[in-house]
């Protein structure tokens, strides 16, 4: 059921070192910060050949990363993120299984434009996981 990995995020307490990180240490391709008030976060895309890393920011009050940072100081992953072809038909059977879906239960609009829901980590192997409709 689930295709690709999409993308790799990794929270960060400070985006604009992250991006110096990535784009002058490690050589990437790294692109601009994107304001996603919707969700609390501004994001950073760094296209690698066969997937992409997502650094995530906090942004105002209350985002929902800041308790991750306040847990992990220098940064650390926060969620992998897998695509799919029918984001509820893969809702469906994951809830049936027994995972939980976080928030209302039906896919947001993510940072990609396309339609996004996370899956409790307690109940995929301690990982928080994104699915996106490809
Ligand atoms: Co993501």
């Amino acid at each position: 059921m689930i295709g690709r990995l999409n993308h790799v995020a990794i929270a960060v307490p400070d985006l604009a070192s992250a991006c110096a990180l990535y784009r002058d240490t490690l050589g990437a391709a790294v692109s601009e910060p994107v304001d996603q008030p919707e969700h609390g976060v501004t994001t950073v895309f760094i296209e690698l050949p066969n997937t992409k890393v997502e650094l995530l920011g906090a942004l105002g009050e209350g985002s929902p990363i800041a308790k991750f940072l306040e847990r992990n100081a220098d940064g650390g992953i926060h969620h992998i993120c897998y695509e799919v072809e029918d984001i509820l038909a893969a809702r469906d059977r994951l809830k049936a299984a027994g995972a939980r879906v976080l928030g209302t239960g039906e896919p947001r609009i993510g940072a990609h434009g396309k339609p996004v829901l996370f899956l409790h980590p307690k109940d995929l192997l301690g990982t928080l996981v994104e699915l996106e409709q490809a």
